[in-house]
């Protein structure tokens, strides 16, 4: 089985605006409106647990667009690792160790579902799991503090790590509850499954599948919808 987990318990400081990123507007929707409709588009997603802040007052309405559908909330963490490991407990009362789970950013609504079929028939046969990605296409250069270029790095073999990423569940709890317990800075699952020793697999997505982080991400990710829906 193949369950879905969405943080979505930041308070987006970055984006500057008053209300949290995921609960702003896009092609008439909300960001996380998007983000769900995308993941239970997927047919082999049984069931979606999203994590959200304490505070979150705009939740209850989003979810009640959902009604009927196999939707779970748990509480939010301090880190975006804390509210992963807290949808990975609860799911751990109801699934397998063995299922797969599917981790997805709130804050990326243009995913494209069929990128995630792609990305769960690649990885139910590989034994470590992976993520969706793409590679780096400019010039990579290392900068001094001080500004300077000290060195220009080779981008070959280099991608950039989106969601979702794909993982068992009983595997990625461990690595998280390990990786938060040495102090590693978690900021993707995979990162935490290299550090207990996994290797996961890469799988080549789209660049569309932006994380809304500033306020520009927003009429980027409003093109991008727009121009796939017609
Ligand atoms: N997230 C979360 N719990 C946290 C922090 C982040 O669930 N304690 C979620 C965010 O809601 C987002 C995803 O993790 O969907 C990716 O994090 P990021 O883009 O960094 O979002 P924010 O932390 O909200 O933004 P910022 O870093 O600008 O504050
Ligand atoms: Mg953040």
């Amino acid at each position: 089985m193949v369950w879905a987990v969405v943080p979505a318990a930041g308070s987006g400081a970055r984006m500057q605006s008053a209300t949290p990123k995921q609960y702003l507007p896009l092609a008439g929707k909300t960001v996380l409106e998007h983000t769900l409709a995308a993941l239970f588009s997927v047919e082999r997603i049984t069931g979606v647990v999203v994590a959200i802040a304490d505070a979150d007052s705009a939740w209850p309405v989003v979810a009640d667009t959902f009604t009927g559908k196999r939707l779970e909330q748990v509480a939010g963490g301090e880190q975006r690792c804390h509210s992963v490991l807290h949808a990975l407990t609860y799911l751990s009362g109801h699934a397998g160790d063995d299922d797969w789970v599917l981790v997805h950013d709130a804050a990326r609504p243009c995913v494209r579902p069929a990128d995630i079929d792609v990305l769960i028939d690649t990885l139910v046969a590989a034994t470590d799991g992976g993520l969706l990605g793409v590679p780096v296409c400019d010039t990579m250069k290392r900068v001094a503090a001080t500004g300077g270029v000290t060195a220009t790095v080779d981008r070959q073999g280099l991608w950039h790590a989106l969601t979702p990423q794909l993982f068992r569940l009983g595997q990625l709890r461990a690595a998280l509850q390990q990786g938060i317990a040495a102090g590693i800075s978690l900021t993707d699952e995979a990162s935490a499954m290299e550090a207990a020793g996994y290797t996961p697999r890469m799988v080549e997505g789209h660049r569309d599948n932006i994380k809304i982080t500033v306020a520009s991400d927003l009429a980027l990710a409003a093109h991008y919808l727009e121009n796939r829906d017609t």
